[in-house]
């Protein structure tokens, strides 16, 4: 459990599969997602079934959860991704499903704390991530926490009946400024 002053990052639990399925056959949500096909129950389901196995111990996802007075909501997923021991690195990713949730600073913060952990707990160097290139309140919130644009991959998504840009970004452990 990773706790700030406005969310909570906490493990995944079989409960949330109304959640995942809910947020992530949201076409608001996944336009700026790589995700295309529909979200099955089954798939979900089989996600959840296997971050209990050996080949989740490369991943570590959260889900986010808000802080309201005494209670918290489950608002998205966040987590670092194909962990790397030998590199020391991993990827990113994080998803606000709850749109009402939206700009309002929770994933600026929740991002924050996943960063932290990736540095100070998991001994990572380096943090990968990549955004699509319309997707500007998301590379405005990396460039916040501290990412560097590393180049963009030029037409790598097809959405919408036509080809983006991807930007991709990173972050060193020497260059993170411990926010
Ligand atoms: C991207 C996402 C994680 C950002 O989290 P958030 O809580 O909504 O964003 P924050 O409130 O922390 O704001 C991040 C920055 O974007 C800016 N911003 C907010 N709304 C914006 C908008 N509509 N357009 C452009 N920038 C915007 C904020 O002002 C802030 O920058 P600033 O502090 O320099 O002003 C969240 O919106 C989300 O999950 N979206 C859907 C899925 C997604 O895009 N995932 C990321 C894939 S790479």
């Amino acid at each position: 459990m990773l706790r700030g002053k406005t969310v909570v990052l906490r493990p995944v639990r079989r409960s949330d599969l109304p959640h995942f399925l809910k947020w992530f056959n949201d076409p608001e949500v996944t336009q700026y997602l790589t995700f295309y096909l529909p979200m099955t129950e089954m798939a979900e389901e089989k996600y959840i079934e296997d971050l209990g196995t050996a080949k989740a111990s490369i991943n570590a996802p959260f889900v986010i959860e808000a802080i309201e007075g005494e209670d918290t909501k489950a608002i998205g997923t966040i987590g670092l991704h194909n962990i790397n021991s030998k590199d020391h690195n991993a990827g990113f990713g994080i998803a606000i499903g709850d749109k009402r949730y939206w700009s309002r600073g929770y994933g600026t913060e929740a991002a924050a704390l996943i960063i932290r952990y990736g540095f100070e707990q998991l001994n990572l160097n380096r943090i990968n991530s990549s955004v699509i290139a319309f997707n500007e309140r998301s590379a405005r919130m990396h460039r916040k926490l501290g990412f560097v644009e590393e180049g963009i991959q030029r037409e790598s998504i097809f959405k919408n009946g036509r080809y983006h840009d991807q930007i991709g970004f990173g972050l060193l452990r020497s260059e993170w400024k411990g926010t």
